[in-house]
């Protein structure tokens, strides 16, 4: 069977794409999925997070600069079924000649993921925080989108419609299978009434498109990520991890139920 190909995507930074990405590879993992996280920004926040102080062996950098095949490139991890193709700042440097084989470079990732996409039942991409070509190229190799909104941030509520119409120009272009699959909550602070107003301003407005687990501000994720690990493993315990492993559940729920639907990108408002 084909992997599902699940983009992580706001063109807003700092919402918790990284965060979520990771957590929610690490999540399904232990559910039993066979998963590849790509880390499909050269920040590299996904690979620091699944890799901690370990080196990487390879990166998207050996794939892009020396033609390796992806599934050299792809490495184990520590983490139960997670396997990792990892990135390093210095992928930022090829944007400019990415951008000189166009519209072929589009399909850069789509190409590339081809040989490995019946090895894996799920395939993570961490996006950057920008529309550009990274996050073409991660949207034309997806199946469908989750886009992460910071609870505590109305700007993000405005990544969330620009993502959107991001989606909605790539499916009416390079790939016309893609589908916003939901939106995630993250960064709730019950005890703040601007992120109380602004989650119910969320869900009035997209309701049954957002996924009803929402994630609570921990600081569980900030110290996890200091010592290079998932919030599930750095601390099961944490009010967050519970949440993740929810997240989990709906997310590969919503995931059987959009295989099913064949038209539709995404439901009216
Ligand atoms: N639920 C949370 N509770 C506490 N801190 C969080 C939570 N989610 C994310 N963070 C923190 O917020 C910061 C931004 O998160 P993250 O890096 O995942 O966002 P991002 O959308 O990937 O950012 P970028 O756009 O730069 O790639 C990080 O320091 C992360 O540890
Ligand atoms: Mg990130």
């Amino acid at each position: 069977m084909r992997a599902r190909v699940i983009s992580v995507s706001n063109h807003k930074g700092g919402v918790g794409k990284s965060c979520i990405a990771s957590s929610l590879a690490n999540a399904c993992g232990n559910k039993g999925k066979k998963v590849l996280l790509i880390d499909f920004d050269a920040q590299s926040n996904c690979t620091d997070i699944i890799m901690g102080q370990q080196p990487n062996l390879a990166t998207l950098y050996n794939v892009i600069k020396d033609d390796m095949p992806i599934q050299k490139a792809i490495q184990a991890t520590s983490y139960e079924n997670l396997d990792l193709l990892a990135n390093e700042p210095i992928c930022a440097s090829f944007e400019p000649s990415l951008y000189q084989r166009l519209p072929e470079n589009y399909y850069y990732l789509k190409d590339r993921i081809e040989p490995i996409i019946n090895d894996y039942d799920l395939l993570i991409i961490d996006n950057n925080p920008a529309i550009n070509i990274w996050t073409i190229m991660a949207l034309v190799a997806s199946d469908c989108v989750i886009v992460p909104v910071n609870a505590s941030s109305k700007h993000s509520l405005q990544g969330l419609n620009a993502a959107m119409n991001s989606i909605e120009d790539i499916s009416k272009t390079y790939n016309p299978n893609i589908r916003f699959l939901k939106g995630v909550i993250n960064m709730v602070d019950k005890r703040t009434s601007t992120s109380k107003a602004l989650v119910q301003q969320i869900t009035r407005t997209w309701g049954e498109r957002l996924f009803t687990t929402t994630l609570p501000t921990c600081t569980a994720v900030q110290k996890a990520e200091l010592v290079g690990q998932t919030v599930l493993r750095y601390d099961p315990h944490a009010a967050i991890s519970k949440r993740f492993r929810m997240l989990a559940d709906e997310f590969l729920t919503a995931l059987e139920e959009t295989s099913t639907v064949t038209s539709m990108l995404y439901p009216e408002v």
